[in-house]
């Protein structure tokens, strides 16, 4: 019989998950100033009353006063019993649900691991202060006091053991745990940042989870050293900035990804304070259901360098299972040779919006990528490009957005084109003259009936409604033969029709009787045909205005990416 789940263990739990994660995996939550909201999923409602408060780690109800931790909120939306409920927020992190059985308890996470790294920050930040060699490289590469605060910026000083000296009541176990520490083969332990410069990495609650740290000038050794993973840093899955940007801003209305920590703390020196990176890997799904769970619109703007647009389109790749007709994800590439870092050094905030204005949409970035090179009026050309872009679609989740992509595929492969444009344009002269049928009915009737009255319909009128007409239908053969006939009467047309397609039609409009007199009619038939000719032109306009948007310009496109340096040729 298992035993009791100790308190302690519980409190770990809810210490570790985030409560906005725990929910946002089950329903579709916004965010809202400081909270999250959404449609309550325990009672029905057509306008959110449900909030997510990520500070404490709450959720409620204003509607139905539900209210709770995240367990609760599992309990309740998975329903489970309180243990289930441990136990799959458990499962969920990895780690076993421990008994009690008279031993006392010891959670696999060291529940202290978050104290010791916030403890590291500020052995860090202290050994900034008493570097000058620290001080100058930082001031050389025009970073500021102010953004060095907010950032928590540090410095690990040389030497081996300087955490164990400056932490004697931790143990070197934890401290090997926290990812401070690294061991040599020979099993001693030594300090894993040394001589460099240290970015605190920090959950979205703030609290220290890693460390990046960059080497000083030109020492050995890789530029950068991030934390290795451990219970708390998860680097597929965190991003450098987000907590800093949350603070400094209420809404997060776009998000930037950048490549590096010096990207992000410019920018924030330079008031762009919404800008985020990945911690040295590409920037993968789950980084992305994080940065769209925060904002609707992300741009990852890389380096212009070849690395830079390889990186784009990894994260487009990574990006696409994360995409829906809500989120934005758009890429902006600088200049060969520059970063964000050093565009907004060398430009200023304006230089490097226009960049960001320019950024271009993630599909159309695929859709280009893709087609490079193949020749797209080759039937060769479209089935390859066919097959390479089918794997991409898939990964789009079924929705408004991938019924788009879909149909933009079609027009570009031409795969439907050989029924395509015939049905569209059926459907097309269907929707029109379904729209016109009333009107071109009423003026068959009177043409048919009286059809001396043709003569007074204003000239002008007359002859664009030919031509609108177009001697396509039956009411424009009619006009046409009035026309070449002045004497024509109602007898004449119908012997002369007999043998049309839609003489039958014709007898018909003959036996519904006009009920209104010369003068009547005479006002009738000018109104008709001004109603007629223009629902004709409008319609007209629209089918050619579809047509505009829906054709694929993809030479223009490539243009587009050459001028960027995207496309090859
Ligand atoms: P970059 O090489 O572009 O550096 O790496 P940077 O951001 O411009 O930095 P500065 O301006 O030279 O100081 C971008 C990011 O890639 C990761 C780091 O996260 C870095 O911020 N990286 C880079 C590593 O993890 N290790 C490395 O050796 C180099
Ligand atoms: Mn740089």
């Amino acid at each position: 019989m298992a035993g009791r789940i100790p308190q302690s263990f519980i409190n770990d739990l809810l210490d570790r998950v985030d409560i906005v994660d725990v929910i946002d995996r089950r329903m579709t939550l916004k965010k809202s100033g400081k909270n999250y909201s959404g449609l309550c999923p325990f009672h029905d409602e057509k306008t959110p009353s449900f909030s997510v408060s990520p500070d404490k780690q709450f959720f409620h109800c204003f509607g139905c006063q539900e209210s709770g931790t995240a367990l609760t909120f599992i309990m309740n939306f998975d329903r489970l019993d309180f243990v289930e409920a441990v136990e799959s927020l458990a499962q969920q992190l990895g780690v076993e649900v421990p008994r009690e059985q008279g031993r006392s308890y010891r959670a696999k996470i060291d529940p202290d691991i978050y104290a010791v790294l916030a403890q590291a920050e500020k052995f860090y930040r202290q050994s900034l202060r008493d570097s000058k060699e620290a001080i100058e490289y930082l001031k050389g590469r025009g970073l500021s006091g102010e953004v060095a605060r907010d950032f928590g910026i540090g410095y690990a000083p040389e030497g081996w053991q300087n955490l164990e000296q400056a932490m004697p009541d931790v143990s070197p176990k934890t401290l090997l745990e926290a990812g401070l520490l690294t061991t040599s083969e020979s099993g001693r332990s030594y300090d894993r940042f040394r001589h460099r410069i240290i970015f605190p990495i920090r959950d979205t609650r703030g609290r220290v989870i890693g460390f990046g740290g960059r080497i000083l000038g030109s020492d050995d050794g890789p530029k950068y050293l991030n934390s290795p993973e451990t219970p708390v840093f998860h680097k597929g899955a965190e991003l450098y900035g987000l907590y800093e940007a949350r603070k400094a801003l209420r809404q997060l209305d776009r998000l930037l990804v950048v490549e590096g920590y010096m990207d992000v703390v410019a920018l924030a020196q330079y008031g762009v304070a919404n800008a985020v990176a990945t911690l040295g890997t590409a920037s993968g799904e789950a980084h992305f259901q994080k940065l769209f769970r925060h904002s609707d619109e992300v741009i990852c703007c890389f380096d212009g360098d070849n690395a830079g647009r390889q990186a784009a389109w990894k994260a487009l790749e990574n990006a696409l299972p994360t995409l829906n007709e809500y989120r934005q994800l758009k890429f902006a590439f600088l200049p060969d040779g520059q970063d964000p870092d050093s565009i907004i050094r060398l430009k200023g905030k304006s230089g490097l919006q226009s960049f960001i204005d320019n950024a271009v949409p993630g599909l159309e970035f695929l859709l280009t990528r893709l087609s490079q090179g193949l020749d797209l009026n080759s039937i060769d050309g479209r089935a390859r490009f066919a097959g390479l872009v089918q794997p991409y679609v898939e990964k789009v989740p079924e929705g408004v957005l991938k019924a788009l992509l879909q149909q933009k595929v079609a027009q570009m492969t031409g795969l439907q084109r050989s029924n395509v444009p015939a049905e569209r344009a059926n459907k097309n002269t269907k929707r029109a003259s379904g729209r016109v049928k009333g009107v071109s009915e009423r003026l068959l009737s009177i043409l048919l009936q009286r059809p001396s009255l043709w003569q007074t319909v204003d000239e002008e009128v007359r002859n664009r409604l030919r031509q609108a007409l177009d001697g396509s239908s039956v009411v424009g053969e009619i006009v046409a033969y009035i026309d070449d006939n002045a004497s024509a009467d109602v007898e004449e047309l119908l012997v002369y029709f007999a043998d049309h397609a839609d003489a039958a039609a014709l007898r018909e409009q003959v036996g519904i009787p006009l009920e209104i007199d010369d003068d009547a009619s005479r006002l009738e038939l000018a109104d008709v045909c001004r109603k007629l000719l223009s629902k004709l032109q409008v319609d007209k306009r629209k089918v050619a205005l579809q047509d505009l948007q829906e054709s694929p310009n993809v030479d223009e496109l490539r243009k587009y990416w050459q001028l960027r340096g995207v496309a090859k040729d």
